[in-house]
């Protein structure tokens, strides 16, 4: 049983060894830190992805629509949007379900900020980011 934990422990870490190295060695200049998302200039291994993927945002002042362009069904949905400054600090975030009919949120950002990015993930086609300012 102690082998089985210490294996187990050994292959976590050795697994967010390689999860920090590769996010590491991803990372674009217009992305925040310490985060890798596709994005519609860098579909990587989803080519052709970016239209139903990257978040589009629309801004009427401190009010931020974010909508994925995607379809929600059980098998294949859009789980989370995160709105987060350049630094990473989360300033708004909505989960959705898989009754959820369109991948829409809206967030109320507060303070001037120079960069602000909005994080998609589909369950399927992982994280996507697109740039704004407001
Ligand atoms: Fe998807």
């Amino acid at each position: 049983m102690n082998n089985r934990r210490n294996f187990m422990k050994t292959s976590l870490v050795a697994s967010a060894g390689i999860m920090a190295a590769v996010s590491t060695s991803m990372a674009c200049p217009d992305q925040p830190k310490n985060i890798f998302a596709y994005s519609k200039d860098n579909e990587g291994r989803w080519k052709g992805k970016s239209g139903s993927h990257a978040p589009v945002i629309g801004t009427e002042n401190s009010k931020i629509t974010v909508e994925t362009k995607h379809g929600m069904s059980e098998r294949h949905y859009i789980v989370k949007h995160s709105i987060i400054t350049a630094e990473g600090e989360v300033l708004g975030e909505h989960v959705f379900t898989k009754i959820d009919k369109k991948a829409i949120s809206s967030y109320d950002i507060k303070g001037k900020h120079e960069k602000l990015y909005a994080l998609s993930f589909c369950n399927l086609h992982d994280l996507w980011v697109t740039e704004f300012t407001i």
